[in-house]
């Protein structure tokens, strides 16, 4: 997708559409910016459909207009802003991914968005973070996930594809200061829904190792994988334990960005790769299983933050890990009973093979710890306990330092990825009691499943500030939204890449 920026005025461009925003106002209320020169060159058409009921400007609402030849561009698309002392990052990012999303359906090959204007800076909003917004929204927004469907008639859009996109402001350079770093965090969050989509047979961990390794090579970043031996010679009991059910093979992928050659050893990212979660000998039901091709969810973000993060050169170095297996009940399959020794020496009596998340990522914690990276921040789409807790609005955050956490969740705020921090008391320990080894792989009696899973983790992040981002359900919009289609939602990709600039130095 081209993304290029201009001055020219939204009554004079040349494109197949010119999106513009609307605040939200009443029946009698004008329109101001380029939705009012529009409005002025088109005889008061707007401000008629707004006195009939439409163009209310509710937030990612979108009204297409035909300009019947009276306008350089064939169409208009009023998108709406929601209350206009509600502006924020998330409002407008959202705006360009609804109007680019309804220009698409009427046909539009290229698209102007022209939903900025210098006098929106007081509410908080720069030129600079407008062409943020506006890039990644547009990116965001017409992103789909279509390549098994054999012919577009079966797509619903037939076919339509928008071809490029002009950023239309007087700032032209903080525009496109912005847009650039719109385009490398949204290019990022697209590679990592692309992983989440990919059904289970194709991305095996074998290939996720091969597409981590295609995309270092193509950004400049290094990249290890792990293989079943190093593994055993690292002592990796809990991963292997997961993967010996599968006949496909475990990888471990390993990502590094030298930002800061020389400096500490930096920022831990980690992520599950469970590329289809059958739950093993402690077998799923059969509804809703295929969703278990989104439990590497948390694995693809942090590869995919690593892309966005070697395009922006913050100066950290980071690590990403990414445990990756198949959890299969295969003859082989580890068994309610094992007990399986981590990576760190810790032993874990295994009482329900679904509970896999944890131990995949018991060994990468470990690995980290060994390799003194600081902090460390795992994203896992790991219980069902956070998705009946905080559905698929929050993402609960589960920290060792309250800094963190804080940090994170603030983060979260600003990018549009929210979470919500989660007690951590060590009273919750006793419900990982085990009498025969260091740790109960997972809660008795179901209780505070996702505090529990996450009091586990930390047995082996110990010893450096942690951060777990338990991701299950915002993982996926299940349903498609105004602004997004409907599958992975790249969640927590800009929080990771946002997090790294903001510890870097
Ligand atoms: N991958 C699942 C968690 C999950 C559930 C993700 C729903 C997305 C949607 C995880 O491996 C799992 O099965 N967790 C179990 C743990 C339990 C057996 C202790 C759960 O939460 O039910
Ligand atoms: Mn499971
Ligand atoms: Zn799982």
């Amino acid at each position: 997708m081209d993304i290029h920026v201009a001055t020219t005025a939204a009554n004079a461009v040349a494109a197949d559409a010119v999106v513009v925003g609307i605040f939200k106002g009443s029946r009698t209320d004008g329109f101001e910016g380029p939705a009012a020169a529009l409005d002025a060159a088109l005889g008061g058409a707007f401000a008629a459909m707004r006195r009939d009921g439409e163009l209310a400007g509710g937030a990612q609402e979108t009204t297409v207009v035909h300009t019947l030849g009276k306008l350089e561009t064939p169409r208009v698309v009023l998108v709406g802003l929601g209350p206009r002392k509600d502006l924020s990052f998330e409002i407008l990012r959202r705006a360009a991914a609804a109007g680019c999303r309804a220009a698409r359906r009427a046909g539009a090959r290229h698209v102007a968005l022209a939903l900025w204007r210098p006098e929106l800076a007081h509410l908080g909003i720069g030129a600079t973070h407008a062409g943020e917004a506006m890039a990644e929204g547009a990116l965001y927004g017409l992103y789909e996930f279509k390549k098994y469907k054999s012919n577009h008639e079966s797509n619903g859009d037939n076919g339509k594809r928008v071809e490029q996109i002009t950023l239309l402001g007087e700032d032209e350079a903080a525009l496109r200061h912005g847009s650039e770093r719109g385009r490398v965090i949204g290019e990022a969050v697209n590679f990592c829904r692309d992983l989440g989509n990919e059904p289970p047979n194709v991305l095996t961990p074998t290939e996720l190792a091969n597409r981590s390794r295609a995309m270092a090579e193509t950004y400049g970043l290094e990249c290890e994988i792990l293989e079943r031996e190093q593994m055993q010679e690292l002592g990796m009991g809990c991963l292997l334990g997961v993967a010996q059910g599968s006949a496909q093979p475990p990888k471990f992928i390993i990502l590094r960005y030298q930002g800061d050659p020389g400096g500490a050893p930096g920022l831990a990212l980690v992520g599950k790769g469970i590329t289809f979660d059958t739950g093993g000998i402690s077998i799923k039901p059969a509804a809703n299983m295929e969703e278990m091709k989104m439990d590497m969810c948390g694995a693809a973000a942090v590869i995919a933050a690593m892309q966005a993060i070697a395009g922006l050169k913050p100066k950290i170095n980071v690590t990403a890990l990414a445990p990756a297996t198949e959890n299969m009940p295969g003859g082989n399959a580890y068994r309610p009973g094992d007990i399986l020794r981590a990576m760190n020496g810790k032993t874990v009596e295994i009482v329900n093979t679904d509970a896999e998340g944890r131990l995949v990522l018991a060994d990468a914690l470990s690995y980290a710890r060994a390799h003194h990276l600081s902090p460390i921040v795992d994203a896992a789409t790991l219980t069902g306990a956070i998705v009946i807790a905080l559905g698929n609005v929050r993402a609960g955050i589960f920290a060792n330092d309250d800094d963190l956490a804080r940090q994170i969740q603030e983060i979260g705020e600003e990018v549009g990825e929210r979470f919500w921090t989660m007690p951590m008391d060590n009273d919750y320990d006793e419900l990982i009691k085990s009498d025969v080894a260091d740790v109960r792989q997972s809660v008795i009696r179901r209780e505070a499943g996702s505090i529990g899973a996450a009091r586990i983790l930390g047995r082996f992040a110990e010893g450096a500030p942690w951060a777990h981002l338990d991701i299950a359900a915002v993982n996926d919009f299940g349903s498609a939204r105004p602004y997004a289609d409907k599958g992975a939602s790249g969640i927590p990709v800009r929080t990771f890449v946002t997090l790294a600039e903001r510890l870097a130095k």
